[in-house]
């Protein structure tokens, strides 16, 4: 209204956001660069059913949102914008490794569902009734079977499907820039696709990335309890095992005794904390495992404010703040248990704290490389070692002679690329030698017959020289949420699935026609009531 003389405006004034007009008129340029148009005759082409709202503010009610998504996506165009920019991005990708020799190769979408990671989504097939396919949850198989068949230098930008809860960078389906390469080291691998990262910041958000630091898995874990550690601020983890290990403060002496430890966390200023904030951190703990939270403030007199003090004495009191480094002014926090839990006690606590006080700049890329994961982790539930990245990695091969003496100590040569605290990417140096792949699926619990059942057409292609390969996947729409500063995966998606996995705009999952069944020989059974 504000740029109209009256008359155009009245014209204008039937129509209601939403609708879609014809105009007939002359083009020209304002001033300020933008197209402007002098209407002589408008037509209505396509009416809105109700005008649309100017902004969602109405449809901040999410389920609306993802509803009529092609609503959201007219009137919010800094959601629109996203995609503007998830479109250069892959351009980008497509260029940058096409001038390094890569090759685009489609694999298929139907395949066969393999055991070890996430769980599978599965389509029952018509041709061969009682048999399913699966949906790939990466092309995994499929680029080593192209580094065999001579394709040295492979990428794909591909769908993947993982049935597993959604979060806020987690949806069942998503995409990855897929990629592998032969005759390469893990520093080829590092080098390469780092330089792309920095390349597309550059490109893109015109941003100058440093080289990114490297830190190992177990360095990782002991400064920030967790394996994509967030290295925007600092609050690390501060063993204070030793420290404490004389003490009669039971709660750290039975950690102790059963294998665990005892560390910290300081959260430097902040011994002002109100008692309400720290009591919300202490349940806030105890959603991740912990039993309780010890923590210890710092007066500017240097007295202490402390949970645990009349189970210490002053000296070890002392001995703990000075191993904190605590200064006046501090708050410490403690956590005592089974490393596990400790780890991610406070880590999160870390990552909690610097949110409450804004430390947590979305403009602000810090990258790093993880390297030298474990191979193998023990899963308690199915009570054996499954591969922390997969059954193809290979272990660094000073470790090799302990895969059968001490299997969880043994280090891979698999590394991941973190941003701000989230899992951008991942990959490793592939296993080429067929009798370390069978050791492999040995510590895994695979008799022969079923490793042959599952992976035959991997161990036979394997038996026609394998060239040394490796390579890695970044998870695009990730990479693309942080590098727009969205906080949801969702916002870089056109058409999401909400948090049980369905498509609230299309109702998937919904029920299929009973001939459609009926052509795939499937019944429905309705599930027995327990007793
Ligand atoms: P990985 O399982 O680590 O490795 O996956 C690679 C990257 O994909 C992204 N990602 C996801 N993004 C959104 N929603 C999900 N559910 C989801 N799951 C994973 C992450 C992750 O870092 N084949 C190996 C790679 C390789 O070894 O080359 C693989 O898939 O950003
Ligand atoms: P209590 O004996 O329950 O009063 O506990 C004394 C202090 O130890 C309190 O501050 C508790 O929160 C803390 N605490 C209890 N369990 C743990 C634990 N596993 N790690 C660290 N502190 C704990």
């Amino acid at each position: 209204k504000d740029e109209m003389d009256e008359e155009a405006y009245d014209r204008f004034r039937k129509y209601d956001i939403g609708d879609i007009v014809g105009v007939k008129g002359d083009v020209f340029r304002t001033q300020k660069g933008e197209m402007s148009i002098r209407a002589h005759e408008i037509t209505l082409l396509s009416k809105s059913l109700q005008p649309l709202p100017e902004k969602f503010h109405g449809l901040t009610d999410k389920e609306l949102r993802y509803r009529q998504r092609y609503v959201d996506l007219t009137v919010n165009p800094e959601v629109k914008r996203n995609f503007v920019i998830r479109s250069k991005f892959i351009k980008h990708v497509r260029d940058f490794l096409d001038e390094r020799g890569y090759m685009e190769v489609e694999t298929p979408v139907l395949i066969k569902s393999t055991p070890e990671g996430a769980r599978d989504f599965v389509v029952p097939s018509r041709m061969n009734q009682g048999q399913f396919y699966a949906l790939p949850q990466s092309p995994q198989t499929f680029k080593q079977l192209l580094m065999v068949a001579g394709f040295d230098r492979y990428y794909q930008i591909v769908k993947c499907f993982r049935d597993e809860d959604l979060r806020a960078d987690r949806q069942p389906e998503f995409t990855q820039i897929d990629c592998e390469m032969s005759f390469v080291e893990r520093e080829d691998v590092l080098g390469i696709f780092e330089d792309m990262i920095r390349h597309l910041f550059k490109e893109i958000r015109g941003i100058d990335i440093p080289a990114f630091p490297r830190m190992t898995w177990h360095e990782a874990m002991e400064q920030y309890g967790c394996d994509k550690p967030d290295i925007r601020f600092g609050m690390e983890l501060t063993n204070v095992t030793d420290v404490v290990k004389d003490c009669e403060f039971v709660v750290f002496k039975s950690a102790l005794e059963n294998g665990g430890s005892v560390r910290g966390i300081n959260a430097d200023g902040q011994a002002g904390m109100p008692r309400k904030k720290i009591d919300a951190l202490v349940e806030y703990a105890k959603g991740f495992g912990a039993k309780g939270l010890a923590y210890l403030a710092i007066h500017e007199d240097g007295s202490y404010k402390c949970s645990f003090s009349k189970f210490m004495k002053p000296e070890e009191l002392d001995a703990l703040v000075k191993a904190m480094d605590g200064q006046p002014g501090d708050l410490l926090f403690f956590a005592a248990d089974k490393n596990k839990v400790v780890f991610d006690v406070l880590g999160n606590l870390r990552l909690e704290i610097a949110r409450q006080l804004d430390l947590l700049k979305k403009d602000d890329f810090k990258f790093l490389w993880v390297t030298e994961f474990p191979l193998l982790e023990y899963s308690e539930e199915e009570g054996r070692y499954v591969a922390m990245h997969h059954p193809f990695t290979m272990p660094m091969e000073e470790d090799l002679p302990l895969i059968d003496t001490d299997p969880g100590a043994v280090r891979a040569k698999a590394y991941d690329i973190v941003l701000n605290g989230t899992e951008l990417g991942g990959g490793s140096v592939r296993i080429h030698q067929d009798d370390i792949q069978e050791k492999m699926f040995e510590v895994l619990g695979f008799t022969k017959e079923r490793a042959r059942e599952q992976f035959g057409f991997l161990l036979d292609a394997f038996k026609y020289g394998v060239p040394p390969h490796a390579g890695l996947a970044y998870g695009l729409d990730r990479v693309v949420m942080l590098m727009v500063g969205a906080d949801s995966i969702r916002d870089v998606i056109a058409f999401p699935k909400v948090k049980d996995a369905s498509c609230l705009m299309m109702e998937a999952p919904a029920p299929v026609d009973p001939k459609q069944l009926e052509d795939l020989d499937i019944a429905i059974v309705e599930k027995k009531e327990e007793e």
